[in-house]
């Protein structure tokens, strides 16, 4: 006789307060192609709460002319977030910084204006999908001259990076490696989540986050709380490498508060 209550349930999460802190998203209003207003800033920022998610470092594109923002004006929104945070009651610790494109203009903006960074000195940086930016190794050390600390934002959906050799090579060039939460669970595409299943095996993830950008991302973070990859990486009880530094800059704590 069969017995229906052999199977054991899949294994889920409550939340992601394992992590803590989220320090990439797009939740400034009408900035980049996050969310388009204030209304719609304020939703994502409580999905995030509900996700269990105490501290967000929210990281809007700077892309020359695309998405065009100034340091002063990332603040500026930042500001009006948090006095509407503040006018509803809405208790979450909330800062802005920015996910630089990596581009010409980019290293002429590195010689003027002080970037904006997450704690440690550290900078999210993204490159183009098609190739890597050909200046990629100066402007790596350009940036640690400055005394900044690059964190590379999902090298696992970049599809001229899929092997453990470009991984490695680019942590030898001394940059962190930040992997989209959604990638393990294939909402990208199957290469991608085996890229990041592959930099996560070989133990060379700094930090987990969300790349969070609208309602239908944070849907598919909360499916991911039963997800075995997406379990199972977060239970890992070498986990504190995803929340804390690396070798690569100061140890920073991105977690617990
Ligand atoms: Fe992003």
């Amino acid at each position: 006789m069969f017995n229906l209550f052999k199977t054991s349930p899949p294994p889920t999460l409550p939340d992601f307060s394992i992590l803590g802190t989220d320090l990439h998203s797009h939740l400034l209003p009408g900035i980049d192609d996050g969310a388009p207003d204030l209304e719609t800033s304020l939703t994502l920022i409580q999905e995030l709460q509900s996700l269990g998610f105490r501290r967000i470092f929210t990281t809007p594109h700077v892309m020359s002319d695309i998405y065009p923002n100034s340091r002063n004006q990332i603040l500026r929104k930042r500001d009006e977030v948090q006095e509407a945070l503040d006018e509803l009651g809405i208790e979450i610790e909330f800062d802005a910084a920015a996910e630089y494109y990596l581009n010409p203009n980019f290293a002429g903006m590195l010689k003027g204006e002080s970037l904006l960074t997450l704690p440690g000195d550290r900078v999210l940086v993204e490159m183009s999908f098609y190739q890597p930016y050909r200046d990629l190794h100066r402007l790596l050390f350009d940036l640690q001259m400055k005394g900044y600390h690059p964190i590379l934002a999902h090298p696992e959906r970049y599809p001229y990076y899929r092997t453990a050799e470009d991984y490695e090579n680019l942590k030898a060039l001394g940059c962190a490696l930040q992997v989209n939460l959604l990638s393990l669970t294939g909402y990208y595409g199957k290469p991608i989540q085996s890229a990041a299943k592959t930099i996560l095996d070989l133990g060379l993830a700094d930090f987990l986050a969300t790349d969070l950008h609208h309602a239908r991302h944070a849907e598919n973070l909360r499916q991911a709380l039963s997800h075995e990859l997406v379990v199972k990486t977060l239970q890992a009880s070498d986990f504190q490498k995803y929340s804390g530094g690396t070798a690569a800059g100061p140890h920073i704590r991105m977690e617990h508060g």
